[in-house]
């Protein structure tokens, strides 16, 4: 059984952009993201920080817009304008959730799609779907990274997806789909779900329930990517899949934590590095 590294595999990856960065630096070309962040959620607040560590690292240039709760959605508005305009400025990344006054779709619908670093609007789910150059959301782009620097095969492979979410289920789909895989989209209305879940040589669990999926749902020597993450009780963390009953059944799965859960950052700076590739196609 192979035990998918997504730290190490994060890290190639980040290691690798460090490289492109500096390449593009003696070109005279900089690379600057706005993260902005309305409020104090703790956990949101966890995230922001490794986006910015992460930029350090590999040396983009973060803009760190940190708002009161109290910010209207005017304001925000009127702040991702400002970002829209600022031709220094190549990446714009609200992390969500914002408070419930602020409607999310408006703000994700807002960013100017050229420099949709998260992937999540519209322009950018439709480039994805008709195969044409954008920013991927991160973290599917994460786990097709995760499979193939794990050597498995996904072309011609049974792959089925467990969750229909905009931000995880839908995205991985198409991307597997992109990448010849067979893909069934499978969800909470799905009759016969262990039978359908059985059939995957690649099963994708994004479903939100901790330890939801057990051995009855792996056929023998399947590929398991778990996309959920919790914390137990005893303030441990577990993911979508029981790992201990699962893993004597897999080829290969993802722990959690350090699976899937590193990687959304990787990607999110490498949708950064590509903001200048992407802009370019869309202007030719
Ligand atoms: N909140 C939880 N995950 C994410 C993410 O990938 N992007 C943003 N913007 N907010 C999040």
């Amino acid at each position: 059984m192979l035990l998918i590294d997504g730290k190490k595999i994060s890290t190639d990856i980040k290691d690798e952009l460090k490289v492109r960065v500096e390449e593009l630096k003696s070109k005279g070309i900089e690379i600057t993201l706005a993260v902005i962040q309305v409020g104090n959620d703790p956990a949101s607040s966890v995230y922001v920080g490794n986006k910015k560590k992460a930029c350090a690292y590999i040396g983009i240039n973060s803009l760190a817009y940190e708002l009161e709760e109290s910010t209207t959605q005017e304001e925000l508005l009127e702040l991702i304008a400002k970002l829209n305009a600022d031709s220094k400025v190549n990446g714009i990344l609200v992390q969500l959730p914002l408070p419930s006054h602020i409607n999310e779709k408006s703000i994700i619908n807002a960013i100017d799609p050229m420099k949709d670093v998260d992937g999540f609007h519209p322009v950018s789910v439709g480039n994805l779907s008709i195969g044409q150059p954008g920013f991927l959301s991160c973290t599917p782009a994460g786990i097709v990274q995760l499979l193939k620097r794990s050597g498995v095969e996904i072309a011609g492979k049974e792959c089925v997806v467990i969750g229909r979410s905009n931000i995880v289920g839908k995205p991985i789909s198409l991307l597997m789909l992109r990448e010849n895989a067979t893909v069934t989209i499978a969800h909470s209305k799905t009759k016969d779900l262990k039978e359908v879940a059985k059939r995957a040589d690649i099963l994708i669990v994004a479903v939100g329930k901790p330890m939801f999926i057990n051995s009855e749902y792996v056929k023998e020597g399947a590929v398991v990517i778990d996309v959920g993450i919790h914390r137990k009780e005893d303030g441990k963390l577990c993911g979508d899949v029981d790992f201990e009953d699962v893993k004597e059944h897999v080829s290969a799965i993802t722990p959690v934590p350090g699976g899937v859960g590193p990687m959304t950052i990787a990607m999110l700076m490498k949708n950064c590095v590509d903001s200048i590739e992407i802009a370019e196609a869309n202007n030719a």
